[in-house]
């Protein structure tokens, strides 16, 4: 009778074990989209990344888009200041695990594939490694803007088209600032976009970073190169028109900034363009395309 009741035991072990474990695997797919920005805590920047963030939205109607930041300072700046708990992504990857997302598409807002994507490609290769119950049917990645010579082409020709204007005016050159990751291969992205934009519009454009290379100091050795430049064009090469563009780029008052440094370098006319990539239409056409490339 003891044997004939633990045996019963075990039966019923096995099927409830084989039930929860079937359940496990027949769990219903659940479609998420994850898109991630270093984030701003300027509202005025934020235009960009809500941009991308609802374009994406309006792109997959029937898909859950959430948004998340890789900057944990603007995280707990927005979180003082505007009391708003906008998650990391690695925070944001385990909360959708928990509500049962079975297929999650993670979209980085950046525009080379630098020391910022190298954590987020870790964080979900990390998450994409775990089976069973805490881990996802498919986690994907998708690919920055500049990652590959044919996307310098396509920005080249974004970037021709938004400074269109500008490049009609004769003797107007115009000066992107990008973001830059020293000590990083990615970094060398700025200068392939360059020679795309070299090979579009000769010498109307001129690509530096703030924290990496080709330095202010590079872009004036080309601007003094051109005898014929009168005008200047500053405008940062960044999905978020935010701290950078503002302070290091734009600011009137700080000697530092490149507007204050190419007027000391004897540039009279320089204006300044403000706009964050982000908002460009052509920008969040080129990001739903890239998130539906991922989910084929
Ligand atoms: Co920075």
């Amino acid at each position: 009778m003891k044997s004939f009741i633990v045996a019963l035991a075990m039966i019923v072990l096995v099927m409830t074990g084989s039930a929860f474990a079937s359940a496990q695997n027949d769990k219903a797919d659940k479609k998420g989209i994850l898109v991630v920005s270093f984030g701003t805590s300027m509202p005025d920047a934020k235009k960009a990344i809500d941009n991308l963030f609802y374009s994406a939205k309006k792109a997959f109607p029937d898909t859950e888009v959430r948004l998340a930041y890789t900057s944990n300072i603007i995280r707990r700046k927005i979180m003082k200041e505007q009391n708003l708990n906008i998650p990391t992504p690695a925070s944001a990857l385990a909360q959708m695990n928990d509500e049962g997302f079975t297929h999650v598409y993670v979209m980085p807002m950046h525009i080379i594939p630098g020391e910022e994507f190298d954590d987020i490609r870790s964080l979900t290769e990390g998450f994409a490694s775990v089976k069973g119950k805490y881990g996802f049917k498919e986690l994907k990645l998708g690919s920055p803007y500049l990652s590959s010579i044919a996307d310098c082409d396509i920005m080249a020709d974004i970037l021709v088209k938004r400074f269109a204007k500008n490049i009609a005016d004769k003797g107007t050159t115009i000066v992107l600032m990008g973001h830059g990751t020293p000590e990083h291969i990615a970094n060398a992205m700025y200068s392939q976009l360059q020679l795309s934009l070299d090979r579009k519009v000769p010498g109307r454009f001129i690509v530096g970073t703030v924290e990496g290379a080709p330095t202010i100091d590079d872009v004036i050795v080309r601007l003094k190169h051109d005898k014929g430049v009168k005008k200047i064009v500053l405008s940062p090469l960044m999905i978020v028109a935010g701290d950078h563009a503002n302070n290091d780029l734009a600011d009137k008052n700080d000697p530092e900034s490149w507007y204050s440094i190419l007027k000391a370098a004897g540039y009279r006319d320089i204006k300044t363009f403000l706009v964050g990539l982000g908002e460009d239409e052509t920008m969040a056409r080129i990001y739903t395309s890239k998130i539906k490339d991922m989910m084929k």
